[in-house]
C-alpha cells in the first residue's frame, strides 16, 4: 500500500502474500509472519511496528503484543548486530548447555536479554528448537542453527559474532 511508511513496499507485499494464505476474514492469522517480516526489516518489534501491524491486519494492538511477547524470536528491544540464542532445555542442558551459558555470559560480560557494551552481540535464552539430537544447540540471528557446539567453541563463536 503506497500510503504506508514504516516498512518498505516489498515488506508490505510479503505480508500481503501471507494474508492471502488465509480466508479473507482471518487476516489476523498472518500476524506471526507479519511480525517476522517487519522485524527482519526494522531489526526489532518496536511500538511503531506493533501499531502498524495491528492496523494492517485489523487487530487490536494488545492482541499483536500478546503474540510478540509470547514467542522468543521477536526482539522487543533493539538487538546488537548479532543475536545468539542458546537452548537450555533438558536435552541441551544434559549436553553441557549451562556451562556454555556461563562461558557466553563471561566472555560477553552480559546476562541473558542484554547486549554487549560494544553493541555487537545480544544473548538470549531459547526453548527447545526441535533439534535435540544435535544438542547443545544455538541459533544465530533467528535463522542460522548450529548444533553439537563444544565448550571449546564458545570463544571463537563470540569472536565470529563480534566481527560481523
Ligand atoms: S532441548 Fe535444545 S534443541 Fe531440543
Amino acid at each position: 500500500m503506497s500510503d504506508r511508511k514504516l516498512l518498505s513496499s516489498e515488506a508490505y507485499r510479503a505480508i500481503d502474500k501471507e494474508i492471502a494464505k488465509y480466508p479473507a476474514d482471518r487476516k489476523s492469522s498472518a500476524v506471526m509472519a507479519a511480525l517476522a517480516i517487519a522485524q527482519n526489516e526494522v531489526g526489532w518489534v518496536s511500538e511503531s511496528v506493533v501499531e502498524d501491524i495491528s492496523q494492517y491486519l485489523g487487530m487490536r494492538p494488545i492482541a499483536v503484543w500478546e503474540v510478540a511477547t509470547f514467542y522468543g524470536m521477536y526482539n522487543l528491544e533493539k538487538p546488537g548486530r548479532s543475536k545468539v540464542a542458546i537452548c537450555t532445555n533438558l536435552p541441551c542442558a544434559l549436553q553441557g548447555a549451562n556451562k556454555m551459558v556461563d562461558q557466553l555470559k563471561a566472555k560477553l560480560g552480559i546476562d541473558f536479554n542484554q547486549t554487549s557494551p560494544d553493541g555487537s552481540v545480544t544473548l538470549k535464552e531459547a526453548e527447545c528448537m526441535g533439534a535435540c539430537g544435535d544438542a547443545p544447540v544455538v541459533i544465530i540471528n533467528d535463522r542460522e542453527m548450529r548444533g553439537k557446539i563444544a565448550l571449546a567453541d564458545v570463544d571463537s563463536l563470540v569472536e565470529e559474532l563480534k566481527a560481523r
